[in-house]
């Protein structure tokens, strides 16, 4: 089958794969850290907002614009973005499209390839009778580059390679594959969610000990529901919602574009775009606040939740409260949890192939065999630096310099500069008269006429307010200070992020040599990250300006 007329299978099909697009490891890992680390209930608010009149405009505008590539034959969002204008940069722009995928599976197909592992370990009984402190060392002796002589952390190298293989194999086998591993993936989390939400709801403070007379799961659901207005006045709070409704949609990456372009052209996608979307937010903010959170403070109380709250949480503790449970049920929910992150994190790493895919396969005739090849080729490569510099410091940080570049540039500065971009396009390029046609053809709903002048107003000032925003972080992100003292820029802020100027700043201050060493360590890993970020960019353009060399040459551009 030409890759013109590939299209999805059925309607639940293409449901589920977008769903299972959305919904991955961010739901599960991601947002309940932000949340706690944000105030609990004082981020869902700016967090529902900015779904609304944020996220909601752009899966209907990254819907429309992928069908309407995909009737020209476009898969990918250099010629999908190409195809809308008549400049010729566009095509350009779409090069995030397909950088942000590679880059982000890089790291994301890394942590995927822990929960396999895990999994593994949860039924083998690898944690059976180990101390809070023993399980979370498995963690650290998994990744440490040091456990081993020679610097090679095996068994998470072998994991890493597995779980690439597994995602290149289901690639090769085209939508068809994709569709089917969401068919079977996306219920099967909710099943397995399901169940470790009601055991954590059910748990109240059965499990409060000596040491943590105040451990309570309900306390853990109280803390991150209970309303907290003046966060509103937080632009910091909004900045990281705006992030988390980025990441957790797949939004301003180019999947969405690409899995729309195998729509065919009179179905519906204003109504589809919808049944996706939130059902991300029911398992985000249903499942992924029922499961986590609540859980460690039904362990440990809420107080230790806020101190300790971070990534990590699901790997390090989380086998280890299982455990508590005893018997069969620890192994059965160290079971579900990770095999519900497996599946969540795989119906995601999946979609992070198809752009580069269908571009190869649309521009130089690539089979699907070599697409997903190529690509798992170019992820390995990307990602090995990230498994073999994911170390520990002395006091016992994580040093996983190359992941965090990744992860910043790629996963969450990216995001944003795409999806302004391309609302830009779509509303005042394209034009959002013809852009709303788009939206509605053949659609099973018409979008109410309010969200008109939202797309054309609001969401694109919230994302330039959002960019401005990281760019110029003032000073200990306090906003009020600094409009009135003046503005002195934070170190998280991109400008001063792209000058490495907090690592420079400890660098110039630090005293003990071991601890200068280290970071000078740090800032050569995070030079060479970004040096291979900028390396996958330009040989994107490159390919996408060959593209449409060959395009000129065939009388098609
Ligand atoms: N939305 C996914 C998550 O929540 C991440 C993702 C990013 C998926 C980019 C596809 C593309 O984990």
């Amino acid at each position: 089958m030409s890759a013109k007329t590939e299209s999805w299978g059925t309607r639940v099909g293409l449901i589920l794969a977008m769903a299972g697009n959305a919904v991955g490891l961010g739901n599960f890992l991601r947002f309940p850290v932000q949340a706690v680390n944000n105030g609990g209930g004082a981020f869902i608010i700016p967090y529902i907002i900015c779904f609304l009149v944020m996220g909601v405009p752009l899966l209907w505008i990254e819907w429309a614009s992928g069908r309407y590539g995909g009737k020209f034959g476009h898969h990918s969002t250099p010629f999908i973005l190409d195809k809308m204008d008549k400049r010729k940069f566009w095509k350009y722009v779409g090069v995030f499209g397909i950088f942000t995928n590679v880059a982000v599976a890089a790291y994301y197909c890394y942590i995927e390839s822990w929960t396999i592992s895990y999994v593994f370990h949860s039924l083998t009984g690898t944690f059976n009778g180990m101390t809070q402190g023993e399980v979370s060392g498995f963690y650290d002796k998994y990744l440490d580059v040091r456990s081993s002589t020679t610097g090679i952390p095996y068994e998470a190298v072998v994991f890493y390679v597995v779980c690439l293989i597994l995602n290149t194999y289901i690639l090769s086998r085209g939508l068809h594959g994709v569709e089917k591993a969401a068919k079977i993936g996306v219920p099967l989390l909710l099943v397995f969610g399901g169940f470790l939400g009601i055991r954590s709801l059910t748990m109240g403070s059965s499990m409060a000990t000596a040491e943590f007379p105040d451990a309570n799961s309900i306390a853990g659901l109280n803390f991150l529901w209970k309303p907290a207005f003046d966060s509103l006045a937080n632009p910091t709070v909004w900045l990281n919602a705006a992030g988390q409704i980025f990441f957790t949609l797949s939004v301003g990456m180019g999947t969405i574009h690409c899995y729309a372009a195998y729509v065919k052209s009179k179905d519906d996608i204003a109504l589809n775009a919808m049944s996706a979307g939130w059902m991300n937010e029911f398992v985000e903010v249903v499942l992924g606040s029922l499961i986590v959170i609540p859980l460690a403070a039904g362990f440990f109380g809420v107080d230790w939740l806020k101190e300790n709250a971070g990534f990590g949480m699901a790997f390090r503790t989380m086998p280890y409260m299982f455990e508590q449970w005893g018997g069969v049920l620890s192994a059965l929910a160290g079971m579900m949890w990770f095999g519900l992150l497996f599946f969540a994190g795989i119906t995601s790493s999946l979609a992070m192939g198809t752009p580069w895919m269908g571009f190869m396969r649309d521009e130089f005739g690539y089979s699907r065999n070599k697409g997903a090849m190529s690509f798992g080729l170019i992820v390995l490569l990307m990602g090995l630096p990230t498994v073999l510099i994911y170390n520990f410091a002395t006091n016992g940080t994580v040093n996983s310099f190359v992941f965090n570049e990744y992860d910043y540039w790629a996963g969450t500065v990216s995001l944003v500069v795409f999806a302004l971009a391309e609302t830009i396009l779509f509303v005042w390029v394209f034009g959002l008269t013809k852009g709303w046609k788009e939206i509605n053809d053949g659609g099973d709903i018409r979008v109410p006429d309010f969200y008109k002048p939202i797309i054309k107003w609001i969401t694109p000032l919230l994302l330039l307010a959002v960019f401005i925003g990281s760019l110029i972080t003032p000073e200990g992100n306090d906003w009020v200070n600094a409009f009135q003292n003046g503005w002195v820029l934070d170190n998280g802020s991109i400008i001063k992020t792209i000058a490495n100027a907090g690592l420079k700043e400890q660098i110039a201050t630090a005293t003990d040599p071991a601890e200068i060493s280290r970071l000078e360590n740090q800032l050569l890993y995070t030079n060479a990250a970004r040096v291979l970020l900028v390396l996958l960019f330009a040989g994107i353009s490159l390919t996408v300006y060959r593209a449409y060399a060959k395009r000129i040459k065939e009388g098609r551009a």
